[in-house]
């Protein structure tokens, strides 16, 4: 069954040609862009992203392309047409429809475009029980990483790189303090038990995994710092772990070649993968 994709109004295979030449995400990344799960029929942490996605388009003045309700109901469709239970939910708005100009004094309508696509839980446990391997980059990208833009050459670029050296994830740093992965937010476990992660500024991506990993934590009376670390923190901390929509919890084993504690997946990540799916699953909301 070809999958089918939303854009503009049309319900189509994804393979059709939805989007004009001139969009301005297409020539211009100007856009803003938004990653769920959907797990048994539920949207899991939807309030954070929704809230997000609209913190992303006034960040960059670009108008909500329709109200929320109008928006879970192409969800809901694209959901539906592709006769999915377990899904990664990508959405995506830019600035619209222009003859090529980098300034933007009419406004246009916004394009909106929702694809979902399987999401396999067990294979997500199964890579949570192995652990990944992360390969440290520099940040280079610019200093709005705050804001959820469909321009991510600096991370696809890093995460390339990490795959071909056979790491699943970049972690940035900038002058030795790690920011967050190439798609992720990056933790550590401190000699003290404490768990560490780039406090909330232009420098990183507000993950909505983050802030409820952090809730979850909290709840299960763990010390949580949202301070910076080093990479040589990292190297030598109890344990590491990235943390994102698509990843949940993931514990990292090692950093380039230097191995995490014992190299394997520690208990404090594992604990909070657990707490936070069961947070998720309690809190999901029908598109
Ligand atoms: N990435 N940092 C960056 C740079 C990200 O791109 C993401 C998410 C995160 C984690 O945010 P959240 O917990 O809200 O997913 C942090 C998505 C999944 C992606 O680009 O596919």
């Amino acid at each position: 069954m070809a999958r089918i994709a939303y854009a503009n109004g049309v319900y189509a295979p994804i393979s059709a040609p939805m989007i004009c030449a001139e969009d301005r995400g297409y020539q211009f990344s100007d856009g803003v862009y938004e990653v769920l799960l959907l797990v048994d029929g539920l949207l899991w942490d939807a309030p954070g992203h929704l809230a997000r996605w609209q913190r992303s388009l006034d960040e960059l003045e670009i108008a909500a392309p329709m109200s929320e309700p109008a928006m879970r109901s192409i969800i809901r469709q694209v959901v539906r047409r592709n006769r999915l239970r377990n899904a990664l939910i990508y959405m995506q708005a830019t600035r619209g429809i222009m003859s090529r100009n980098h300034v933007y004094p009419q406004p246009a309508a916004p394009s909106f475009v929702v694809t979902a696509r399987p999401f396999d839980l067990s294979a997500s446990h199964a890579k949570a029980e192995k652990g990944v391997k992360l390969m440290t980059a520099p940040d280079i990208r610019w200093s709005r990483a705050d804001i959820k833009s469909i321009s991510l050459l600096p991370n696809v670029l890093a995460k390339e790189k990490a795959r071909q050296s056979g790491a699943a994830e970049a972690m940035f740093h900038r002058d030795g303090i790690v920011t967050e992965g190439g798609s992720t937010n990056i933790w550590m476990v401190d000699d003290h038990g404490a768990i560490r992660t780039h406090p909330l500024s232009r420098r990183i991506l507000g993950g909505i995994t983050r802030a409820s990993v952090v809730q979850c934590a909290q709840e299960m009376q763990m010390t949580v710092l949202e301070d910076a670390f080093t990479l040589d923190d990292a190297k030598s901390a109890r344990e590491v772990f990235i943390t994102s929509a698509t990843s949940l919890v993931i514990p990292a084993t090692h950093i380039d070649e230097t191995p995490i504690s014992d190299g394997e997946p520690g208990p404090v990540a594992t604990a909070l993968r657990e707490s936070y799916e069961r947070y998720c699953r309690n809190t999901g909301i029908c598109p």
